[in-house]
């Protein structure tokens, strides 16, 4: 994994398109010039080290072959060899979707986590979050009461998430406030090419996540209560969880729920900023909220990029794979093919095939939370503009420096502004 960044690495250098897509800081805040540049190349390009497709063919065919793994590949080793990785790497300093991960193992390994996992999230269970739901946005919104402006993402936006997500976990709530700051100092490792400095502070947040998680984990042991983490850890015999993989599965669920709906939220605010006439439309037809969501999602997709390897030699597109190449997955790209979504760089909340977006990935590694983060953006935007309806974005909003993940890291807003 390390080796194919430092040649990507080396690539952008090199100027090469590929891997600038990855690299360039500038394609931070603005990927879909370089989407439509790589398009214009065919299906899938290549250089000598990598390939990548903005494709949505492509993408989907990809995500859902069991001929292409995931980055991580530890699911291919038995349990000593996978107990000897966690000796070498220091298991504290595992990010999220390092290996364990279950976003991070291919079957029959991760078909194994994410049975445990799913229980938590059947649409039944789902389903009944929805008043929880609305009750967190709606105590967020009487703590706001009264303030003309205030930073979206920080006091709404990822409260909203973290809150749910934390209830889901059995976190108690003194901790809430610190995970969240720990979560966003950490989900710089999601990126490619970091700095030494930016790693070795994702480094530092990752060990205070897992100490914190100990910690957590050692109280539900003494006193389980309903939730997932409890659930994972008395789990018996053949389907128990050894520590590392207790810590890696709760903490990707953790990162998952608050690091990822936060950019929908942010991200579909901004969007409806841009386009009153489509929020006017939607306060007046709020049962289209979902769909607005969903268009949300595949306009500005919260994660741009997923990398896929082969694990044995195959073909895609006509192009063949050896076992052990890579591919680049633009999802952010693959939503705005217009070989699916007509006119797709326009944002239209009423788009009929909005849905059919790769924003939660597809086959076996499909967002488990897509339900719930659908749920909670939905809910938390008609909840916001109910209570704000003149709320408009105000000052200079501030987009996240990471690449993979998009949204915003401030919104100023303003509530004083007449409908
Ligand atoms: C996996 C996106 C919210 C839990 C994924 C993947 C994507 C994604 C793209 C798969 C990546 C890949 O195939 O390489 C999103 C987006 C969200 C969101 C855009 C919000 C807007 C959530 C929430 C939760 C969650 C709220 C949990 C509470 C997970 C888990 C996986 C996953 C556990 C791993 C599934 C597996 O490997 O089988 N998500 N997610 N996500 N997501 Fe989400």
């Amino acid at each position: 994994h390390g080796v194919q960044r430092s040649l990507i690495q080396r690539g952008a250098r090199k100027g090469d398109l590929i891997s600038r897509m990855v690299m360039d800081p500038a394609l931070r805040r603005d990927p879909f010039p370089a989407y439509e540049e790589l398009r214009a190349r065919g299906p899938i390009s290549a250089n000598d080290l990598i390939s990548a497709s903005v494709d949505h063919a492509v993408c989907n065919e990809v995500l859902r072959s069991d001929a292409f793994g995931t980055a991580g590949g530890q699911g291919e080793l038995p349990r000593p060899l996978r107990w000897l990785h966690h000796k070498v790497i220091d298991p504290d300093t595992l990010g999220p979707v390092d290996p364990p991960s279950m976003l991070a193992v291919d079957p029959p390994l991760h078909t194994r986590y994410r049975r445990q996992v799913a229980r938590a999230f059947t649409a039944r269970r789902v389903g009944r979050m929805g008043e929880r739901v609305a009750q967190v946005a709606g105590d967020l919104l009487d703590e706001l009461a009264g303030l003309d402006e205030f930073d979206l993402v920080d006091r709404y936006a990822s409260q909203l998430p973290v809150t749910v997500i934390a209830d889901l976990l059995g976190v108690p709530e003194d901790d809430r406030g610190r995970l969240l700051a720990l979560g966003n100092e950490a989900a710089v490792t999601l990126d490619p090419g970091l700095s030494w400095r930016e790693f070795r502070r994702a480094e530092t947040a990752l060990r205070e996540l897992h100490t914190w998680f100990r910690g957590h984990v050692e109280r539900l042991r003494a006193d389980p209560g309903d939730d997932l983490i409890s659930q994972l850890v008395l789990l018996d015999g053949e389907d128990r969880l050894d520590p590392v993989e207790l810590h890696q599965v709760g903490l990707l669920v953790l990162a998952a729920g608050f690091e990822t709906t936060v950019n929908l939220i942010g991200n579909a605010v901004a969007l409806l900023d841009e386009h009153p006439e489509q929020l006017r439309w939607l306060q007046a037809n709020p049962d289209g909220w979902a769909n607005a969501v969903d268009e949300v999602l595949r306009h500005q997709s919260p994660v741009q990029l997923t990398l896929r390897i082969a694990l044995r030699e195959t073909e895609v597109a006509g192009r063949r794979f050896e076992p052990g190449h890579g591919i680049l997955l633009h999802l952010g790209g693959a939503n705005r093919d217009p070989a699916v979504f007509a006119d797709p760089a326009a944002f239209d909340v009423t788009r009929a095939d909005a849905d059919q977006h790769l924003a939660f990935s597809a086959g076996v590694h499909f967002c488990l939370g897509a339900s719930l983060a659908r749920l909670e953006a939905a809910v938390a935007l008609r909840s916001l503009y109910e209570r704000h309806p003149g709320l408009r974005v105000a000052g200079r909003p501030e987009r996240r420096g990471t690449r993979v993940l998009r949204g915003f890291e401030r919104l100023p807003v303003s509530t004083a502004g007449a409908l």
